[in-house]
Order: C-alpha cells, then sequence, then structure tokens
C-alpha cells in the first residue's frame, strides 16, 4: 500500500471507493491492521473504555493519547494515523491549539474533535496551521452524561437536518473529513452525498465514504452487551490478521455493514 493521505481518501471518494479505518491503541495491532490494508488508525479515546476498563472516555487524558500515538505511530505503517482530542480540549482555542500540537508531534496526521457547529471556529484555527480535522458528529461519547447513555442520535427529522447543517459549517471552517456516529443510515448518506470531503460512519449505514470499528468489537473481545453496528470478525477467521483482513474485504466490497448493523 502506498501511503494513504487525506488526497487518497479524497480520490477514493470521488471513484465511490469506499475504505476501512479502524482503532489501534499500540504498534503490534496496528501493523497487523495496516497489513491487511485497512487505510486508517484511529487512536481513539475509546482507550479509556476498552484498555482501561472506564464506564466512558472523559477520564482520558492527552498525555495517555500521545503515548497510545507513539505506540501506533511506529507500527503504522502505510495507513494513515488519525487521533482524538480528549474531553475538554475544546475548552479554549489556546487548549485546542496546544493539545492538537502535541498529538502532532507524537505523531498523528489528522486530529479528531467532537462538537457541533461552535467548533467552527477552533477548527478553522487548527487548519490554518496545518492540522487537518475531522469533525465528529451524531454519539459524540464525550457528551454522554448530556445525551443520557450512548443513544442513536439524528432519528428525527428536525435533529437531523441540524446535524447536516452542522457538518456543513464545519466542512466551511475547514474539517477535511467528517465522522458521523449511530445515526440513521438515511442521514449517513445524506450528508455523504452533500459534503465534497470524505464521511466516515460508524452504525451510520452503508452509504458513508469510510467506515470505521474499534478494534476490539472487531475481535470480539468487549465486554457486556455489543452494540447492534457493531461485527465480530474473528467469528469468520483463523487469526487477528486474517479478522482484520475479512473487515477491510467485506468494507471494500460493501458487504459490510449489512442491513442488520444499520438503523
Ligand atoms: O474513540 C473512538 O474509538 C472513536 C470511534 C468510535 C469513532 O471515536
Ligand atoms: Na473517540
Amino acid at each position: 500500500m502506498k501511503p494513504v493521505t487525506l488526497s487518497t481518501l479524497q480520490a477514493f471518494k470521488r471513484a465511490g471507493e469506499t475504505f476501512s479505518c479502524l482503532t489501534a491503541y499500540d504498534a503490534s495491532f496496528a501493523r497487523a491492521a495496516s497489513d491487511a490494508g485497512i487505510e486508517v488508525l484511529l487512536v481513539g479515546d475509546s482507550l479509556g473504555m476498552v484498555l482501561q476498563g472506564h464506564a466512558s472516555t472523559l477520564p482520558v487524558t492527552l498525555d495517555e493519547v500521545c503515548y497510545h500515538t507513539r505506540c501506533v505511530a511506529r507500527g503504522k505503517g502505510a495507513s494513515l494515523l488519525m487521533v482524538d482530542l480528549p474531553f475538554m480540549s475544546n475548552a479554549s482555542t489556546e487548549r485546542l491549539l496546544q493539545d492538537a500540537g502535541e498529538l502532532m508531534r507524537a505523531g498523528a496526521e489528522l486530529v479528531k474533535v467532537e462538537g457541533e457547529a461552535w467548533m467552527a471556529d477552533g477548527i478553522r484555527e487548527l487548519t490554518r496551521r496545518g492540522v487537518p480535522v475531522c469533525a465528529h458528529l451524531g454519539l459524540t461519547p464525550q457528551t454522554v452524561y448530556q445525551l443520557g447513555g450512548y443513544k442513536g442520535q439524528g432519528r428525527d427529522a428536525d435533529q437531523a437536518s441540524r446535524i447536516l447543517e452542522d457538518a456543513r459549517i464545519l466542512v466551511e471552517a475547514g474539517a477535511s473529513v467528517i465522522l458521523l456516529e449511530c445515526v440513521p443510515a438515511s442521514l449517513g448518506r445524506a450528508v455523504a452525498e452533500a459534503l465534497e470531503v470524505p464521511v466516515i460512519g460508524i452504525g451510520a449505514g452503508a452509504h458513508t465514504d469510510g467506515q470505521i470499528l474499534v478494534m476490539h468489537d472487531v475481535l470480539g473481545v468487549t465486554g457486556g452487551r455489543t452494540p447492534r453496528f457493531v461485527k465480530n470478525f474473528m467469528a469468520e477467521a483463523e487469526d487477528i490478521p486474517g479478522a482484520f483482513r475479512r473487515y477491510h474485504e467485506d468494507v471494500k466490497a460493501r458487504r459490510f455493514p449489512a442491513e442488520e448493523h444499520s438503523f
């Protein structure tokens, strides 16, 4: 695989080709995912849940994200490395810029922020300084206590048009990628069709430009009840590299997500 860049993702979108993304938290799994052809690796603040055992992503610190970013950067191969800004990095523009700077120094190539249209100013300041941004909309886990749980978003027409409008505003402000979590497939399609930039979905149906899952869900090692949109690819594979290949191939062939994984 040639090094994956933002231009690669844009070219995929123009060609109508999907791409796969997966979370990674260390060098060995990053290498296996990259070898499987997975185009984008995300050091997600989901690490607070799947690595640290917390009930949410809120306890994760910038230092912890930087540590895992340095680990993944050593194994990432040709994959593009996206990294989450942790909870409250958006407390002020100054903090946002400083925290994003630390992530870039640790090896991030694209930083992801949660937040609605009000994040436009912060995104503008980041992109001015050469930090590419993915804006995460829909179910934003850092606001779980305000949302009242991990619930699907954009379910009625007003909510859906608000999410589409927010995505437009954030792209206008400079966001290079949009990520949509847990929204109806019809909204995933509408946002992907309305925007020039690549749209990555998780629980957002089959029509976004890319798909992402948490590695532990792909390997079937997430404790408790798993959400409807995840799939355990280990069940159809002989080993972990095989499960990663299967996930990548199923995304590329648009076999995943299926109807049963969508809202
Ligand atoms: O932290 C994470 O893993 C994420 C993905 C679920 C998109 O933000
Ligand atoms: Na996250």
